[in-house]
């Protein structure tokens, strides 16, 4: 499998593409969109993507918080899921993230990925949360 990550410019059109993937994932069964609020917002942010065979697969969104890193709007596509893709994006971000001077990463996890964030070595911190109408929980890992 010849997957390749890479950061790309908010407002580019491969940007735009990983809006689109993430929205149907993240969002449309909710009956939510990213707001253009929210998609402004991207500017400040770090963005991920993965190619497989030149088709955008998989991605994710870093925001850099004082020392640590914050990971969201982490998604795979549905059809290659369970290949590892996931957990490769996560070292890639984990870099992304050592390369800005940070000691850790964290995300607000959903209760349904809690299981994918473990086995990558990452730590419950706390108590659950509803965010988004969905229990989730703040899960980190010590990367420095
Ligand atoms: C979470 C997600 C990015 C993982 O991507 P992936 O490429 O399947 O990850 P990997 O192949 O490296 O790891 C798969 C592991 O994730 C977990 N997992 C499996 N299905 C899952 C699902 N539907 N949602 C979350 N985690 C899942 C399992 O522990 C699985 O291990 P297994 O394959 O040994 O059973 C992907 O399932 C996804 O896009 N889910 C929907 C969006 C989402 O929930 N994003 C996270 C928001 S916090």
């Amino acid at each position: 499998m010849n997957i390749e990550f890479k950061l790309v410019a908010h407002g580019s059109e491969e940007w735009k593409s990983a809006v689109r993937l993430r929205e149907e994932i993240l969002r449309k069964p909710l009956g939510s969109y990213f707001t253009p609020e929210e998609l402004e917002e991207e500017k400040d942010h770090i963005q991920v993507i993965g190619l497989l065979d030149n088709e955008l697969v998989a991605t994710s969104v870093l925001v850099p918080e004082n020392h640590s890193m914050k990971m969201q709007r982490v998604v795979v596509k549905e059809e290659i899921r369970s290949s590892g893709i996931g957990s490769e994006m996560m070292l890639f971000c984990e870099e992304i993230a050592l390369e800005h001077g940070k000691s850790h990463i964290f995300c607000h996890a959903r209760d349904t990925a809690v299981n994918f964030y473990l086995k990558n070595n990452y730590l419950i911190e706390g108590a659950y949360f509803p965010e988004d109408g969905i229990p989730h929980v703040k899960m980190s890992k010590v990367i420095a």
